[in-house]
């Protein structure tokens, strides 16, 4: 399972549209078996497809609790439907809600186990016992508590929403320092980079975008978010965008987005990401003509070679 951490230490980014579209096109585009965590204790994401609640045991208890089974308790409302009734087979969710808060004061408190690995652990348990999944995908608060802490120590890819405004860099430093702290609990944590959402074609987006080109430090998706006020129609409706508005300019670049996500990002077309480790593609135009003299040195594994 590849688990993937959607996170800015900001509010009102899109966190939560994205990990839901991104989830979603896994899912249901892609076929990929995908589970949706709500990391945050707004409960959007679990509100979004309807399975908040307090009645069954939440993120909050399978951050607390020692009993190995509350995970597979808290996915009792998996095969989740939207509002009009669908039914993702594929896409399950581990719904968050205001218990977050204590339970991450309680984390803190209780030092007799290990506080930075518990989601680590829960998750490793249970594709253990035989509940697999191809995705995790973790919608965060915009925090650096320990339930957020869990969720870099169990991550293997970062991707950072950003909207572009005048405090679009806030936080962002802040952000790329404590993923290299995490890294002392996860050394393969990697950013695989920032995208831009609620994107308009105006002046400020546009130095926005150029701004955070040149950051160091944060690779940048080529994919951008479209604004459109179909996305905030889809959060009364409950359903993805793919299936609110297949057609809107957000809805295809959500899809565009998880195409270059699943797509190695060529480190020759696009050096800046030699520096940040990534894996370079084996099939793509320009590394045709050197795949020859890097076979030897191709990474085993997922059939990427590093360069
Ligand atoms: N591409 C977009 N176009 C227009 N509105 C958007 C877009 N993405 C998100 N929004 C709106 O921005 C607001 C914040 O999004 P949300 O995902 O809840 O942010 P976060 O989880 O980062 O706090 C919501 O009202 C949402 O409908
Ligand atoms: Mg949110």
């Amino acid at each position: 399972m590849k688990i993937i951490c959607i996170i800015n230490l900001k509010g009102g980014v899109a966190k939560t549209i994205s990990a839901i579209n991104i989830a979603y096109t896994l899912a249901e585009k892609h076929g990929k078996r995908v589970l949706l965590i709500d990391n945050d204790k707004q409960g959007n994401t679990s509100k979004f497809f309807g399975v908040h609640s307090y009645e069954k045991p939440s993120i909050a208890d399978v951050l607390t609790k020692r009993d190995p089974n509350t995970l597979l308790a808290a996915l009792g409302f998996t095969h989740i439907g939207g509002l009009r009734g669908e039914k993702y087979d594929n896409l399950h969710i581990l719904p968050a809600n205001m218990n977050l808060l204590a339970a991450d004061r309680e984390i803190l408190i209780d030092a007799s186990r290990p506080q930075q690995t518990r989601l680590k652990k829960v998750l490793e348990a249970h594709e253990r016992a035989g509940y697999t999944y191809d995705y995790a995908v973790i919608d965060c608060a915009p925090d650096l508590n320990m339930s957020v802490i869990n969720a870099l120590v169990a991550a293997h890819d970062v991707l950072i929403p950003i909207k572009v405004d005048k405090f679009a860099f806030d936080g962002i430093d802040t952000l790329l320092e404590q993923i290299d702290e995490v890294k002392e609990f996860n050394p393969a944590l990697r950013v695989v980079g920032g995208f831009i959402t609620m994107y308009s074609r105006n002046n400020v987006n546009m130095q926005g975008v150029e701004a955070l080109s040149k950051k160091v430090g944060l690779p940048m998706f080529s994919t951008v978010i479209r604004n459109t006020v179909k996305v905030n129609e889809t959060t009364y409706a409950g359903v993805p965008l793919a299936v609110y508005a297949p057609k809107s300019t957000a809805a295809r670049d959500y899809e565009a987005l998880v195409e270059e996500y699943l797509t190695p990002i060529c480190a020759i077309t696009n050096p800046k990401n030699l520096r940040y480790g990534h894996s370079a593609c084996e099939n793509c135009g320009s590394c045709k003509g050197v795949t020859e003299s890097i076979t030897n040195t191709r990474n085993e594994g997922e059939g990427n070679h590093e360069h």
